[in-house]
């Protein structure tokens, strides 16, 4: 299989764009996406393009879908700066929408692939990254395709301070076997699970997502994994 990017990453996601945006949508995308975009040559210049505040965190969610983790976690946290990363039109713009309607400054928007992000970031600049249910490539055939490997781990490593925790989510035992065994052969991360509940029971601070929903109610099991940073 040849490579898709430049840096050799191959295509980790689907489609990038559903139904044609309405006029609506079309608006938020030329007017907000510009203000809350993630400029690529200075990623850590602030917490958002509005607000010129350094900030003391920066967590970065791969892939946040629709959105529901990320705005979650941004309403909760204003002192952390967020760093949202999705390459799918639709989801993009309900993150847009509420950071609109919601008045949120603390969220910065990249359309596109995170490993360009991870790449650009200074050394040690996250002190959290989330990556729920990446896109499962359950084909044999499509299995490198998968987000979660030896080159994302390693990204994130350096992008990751010590101490910085990494969770990912899966409901592909698979995948969940994959990631483990990438995560062993990775010095700079520990799993932090002590008893089975730990990776099996979702942890308070971390809401369901609409995928998750989807998971749950076809009966597929969920995995929850927090490594940290050493
Ligand atoms: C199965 S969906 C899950 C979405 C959301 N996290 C949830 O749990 O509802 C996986 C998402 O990851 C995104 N994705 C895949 N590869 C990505 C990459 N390299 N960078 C950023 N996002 C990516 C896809 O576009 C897709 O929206």
């Amino acid at each position: 299989m040849t490579s898709d990017t430049p840096h050799g990453d191959l295509r980790s996601f689907g489609r990038r764009r559903g139904r044609k945006p309405t006029s609506r949508q079309a608006a938020l995308l030329r007017d907000v996406l510009p203000r809350v975009a993630l400029d690529l040559s200075a990623p850590c210049g602030g917490p958002t393009a509005r607000d010129t505040q350094v900030p003391s965190e920066t967590w970065l969610e791969i892939g946040f879908g629709g959105g529901e983790h990320l705005l979650w976690q941004a309403e909760r946290h204003p002192a952390v700066s967020f760093i949202g990363c999705e390459p799918f039109e639709d989801g993009v713009i309900k993150v847009l929408d509420a950071i609109e309607h919601q008045r949120l400054t603390n969220i910065r928007v990249h359309m596109g692939d995170a490993r360009d992000v991870l790449r650009a970031l200074p050394d040690g600049s996250l002190t959290r990254a989330f990556i729920l249910f990446p896109d499962p490539w359950p084909k044999r055939k499509q299995a490198k395709r998968r987000l979660v490997n030896a080159t994302t781990l390693d990204l994130l490593a350096r992008a990751m301070r010590p101490g910085a925790i990494l969770r990912l989510a899966t409901d592909i035992g698979d995948y969940a076997r994959t990631t483990l065994e990438a995560i062993e052969r990775e010095p700079r991360f520990v799993w932090l699970a002590k008893s089975p509940t730990d990776w099996r029971v979702r942890p308070p601070d971390w809401p369901e997502t609409r995928y998750e929903a989807k998971a749950a109610a076809a009966g597929r099991q969920r995995y929850y994994f927090s490594f940290r940073r050493l």
